[in-house]
């Protein structure tokens, strides 16, 4: 059975800060997810398996406006529900290019579009959703096993991206078909945990 990096088989928790971190499809309704305070797998805690999770996830980031113009401060296990390890960005990419284009096994991301637009496609390999980032207090949770692909960049287009771990090159999975496989047989594991 597959485990996940908090030991978990096959589930992902749910460990956001709660009030501040939106659960979305293509901007529709908003909830809240739920907090989860017990780290015990089949404990007082709430376990939501894979293929029922919601593919989008916005994060509502403070942005801070007077006179002299805005702010938007990412702080981690505050703004984000993960402590930041890397920062990157994306620019300079033309209209035609996509990029991404694969999953992670472990890593969690956060992407905010600091500068103009791109979208998103977002796939746990039982929803598949596309999104659009146009705003500087939006982010889009990059959860572990989610393909991803980003296209359509504006000319002017900043995509940042915050990770929670350093860059390995190991916990990227390229092949959609394999990604698919492994969807499917975490999902397979975490239903059988909650049947
Ligand atoms: P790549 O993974 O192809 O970018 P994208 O996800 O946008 O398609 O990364 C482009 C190059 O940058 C590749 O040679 C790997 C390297 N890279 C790093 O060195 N560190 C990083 O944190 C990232 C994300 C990429």
């Amino acid at each position: 059975m597959s485990k996940d990096r908090n030991g978990l088989p096959g589930i992902r928790m749910a460990s956001a800060p709660a009030d501040r971190f939106k659960i979305g499809v293509n901007r529709g309704p908003a909830v809240t997810i739920t907090r989860v305070t017990s780290v015990h797998p089949l404990g007082a805690c709430t376990l939501i398996p894979f293929s029922r999770m919601s593919v989008i996830q916005e994060t509502h980031l403070i942005q801070r406006e007077d006179a002299r113009g805005s702010l938007v401060a990412i702080e981690g296990l505050v703004d984000v529900a993960f402590d930041i390890k890397r920062i990157y960005y994306i620019h300079g990419t033309g209209p035609d290019v996509r990029r991404g284009c694969h999953a992670h096994f472990h890593l969690r991301q956060m992407a905010v579009c600091v500068q103009g637009s791109c979208r998103f496609v977002m796939d746990n390999g039982f929803e598949r959703a596309e999104h659009v980032l146009d705003n500087k207090a939006t982010g889009l949770v990059i959860e572990p096993m989610v393909w991803h692909e980003m296209y359509d960049f504006s000319p002017d287009c900043v995509l940042l991206v915050l990770a929670d771990a350093p860059y390995d090159k190991g916990d990227y999975i390229h092949d959609y078909g394999h990604f698919l496989e492994l969807a499917e047989s975490k999902s397979s594991d975490s239903n059988r945990l909650v049947a």
